[in-house]
């Protein structure tokens, strides 16, 4: 028997970053502002990434390139593992991501190892949804409840015990 299964992936856009808390406008400003000190001299493509945990820490991260292209990180990792390289016990609540050269309306997602990351993430952190927001400045939002909702049909740690 062949059994069609659809899986359906929800998000809410916000016209602009006014319609969200002050709290998610505060991560999207250290996305933003983070962008600006990334080092991308290769792609020229700025990204910042910024974190909240639930125990009220923020922490930011940007692309870091290298003339060795591969070995370059993007900026979602390195809020990421710098945030849990802080608190290994963190539990992150929200991560932004704000590309300042992007304009129009399709803000910029994650990039499918950082979907991979932040995955294990949510796993790590028991599960707690981590939302995921994407901003265009002085553009609209991109609101995710759970940033495993980036990664249908995904890889985790439960298949390595079956
Ligand atoms: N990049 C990120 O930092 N995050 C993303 O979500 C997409 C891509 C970086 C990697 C590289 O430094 C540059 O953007 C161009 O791909």
């Amino acid at each position: 028997m062949s059994t069609p299964t659809s899986i359906t992936v929800s998000y809410i856009t916000h016209e602009t970053w006014a319609e969200l808390t002050a709290a998610d406008q505060e991560l999207l400003k250290a996305a933003h502002a983070a962008a600006l000190r990334a080092y991308a001299p290769y792609s020229n493509f700025l990204v910042g990434a910024a974190l909240r945990t639930t125990e009220g820490a923020l922490v930011t991260g940007n692309n870091q390139e290298n003339a060795s292209f591969p070995a370059g990180i993007c900026a979602e990792r390195t809020a990421l593992h710098a945030a849990m390289s802080l608190d290994p016990k963190a539990v992150i609540g929200t991560i932004a991501v704000v590309v300042p050269s992007v304009t129009g309306t399709r803000p910029v997602s994650p990039c499918g190892i950082c979907r991979q990351a932040l995955l294990e993430q949510e796993v790590r952190q028991g599960r707690k949804p981590m939302r995921v927001l994407m901003g265009i400045p002085n553009g609209p939002v991109h609101e995710l409840q759970r940033a495993g909702d980036l990664l249908p049909l995904s890889f985790d740690a439960s298949f390595l015990n079956s």
